[in-house]
């Protein structure tokens, strides 16, 4: 994962949508793995599964720490619009739930075998909520970056 090393608001956006663009890949990996179970073959299947939900998590980790680090875009954003600390607020609680879920299913499916088929399924289910909720969270943001910073992103290198 790559660092936002600039206060600029156009290379504040810059490396949000980028960043934003792996983690929907990582998503779509992740959905795509868990929208076909096979019905044998289970083992590797399921070791795939952890690998995939142990980066994800990985990387949704960093994301989120560099998001909140000062040279992220929260503390920008609070500098340029202090009306907006309440969304602001609303995204720092969310990367708490977020990561505590990632934690969950993580550890969910690290305990799961071939032979747990409804157990399997459950955690299919959740995990596709979790990504949801992580799309979601994600559109939230870029559109608070947009609107705040949609004076600078152009003008700015
Ligand atoms: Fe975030
Ligand atoms: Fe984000």
């Amino acid at each position: 994962m790559t660092t936002c090393v600039s206060t600029k608001p156009a290379k504040t956006a810059a490396w949000m949508r980028n960043e934003h663009r792996i983690i929907a890949g990582l998503i779509a990996n992740l959905s795509a793995h868990i929208a076909a179970v096979p019905s044998i073959g289970r083992d590797e299947w399921l070791s795939t599964l952890v690998q995939l939900v142990t980066r994800f998590r990985a990387h949704m980790r960093g994301h989120m720490k560099a998001e909140e680090a000062d040279d992220g875009f929260l503390t920008p954003v609070l500098q340029r619009r202090p009306t907006l600390s309440r969304e602001v607020d609303h995204l720092l609680h969310e990367h708490r739930e977020l990561l505590s879920l990632l934690d969950q299913v993580a550890e969910e499916v690290a305990g799961l075998c071939a032979e747990d088929v409804l157990l399997i399924e459950d955690a299919c289910h959740r995990l596709q909520h979790l990504l949801s909720a992580i799309r979601h969270h994600e559109e939230h943001e870029e559109l608070l970056v947009t609107f705040v910073f949609s004076q600078d992103i152009g003008t700015e290198d």
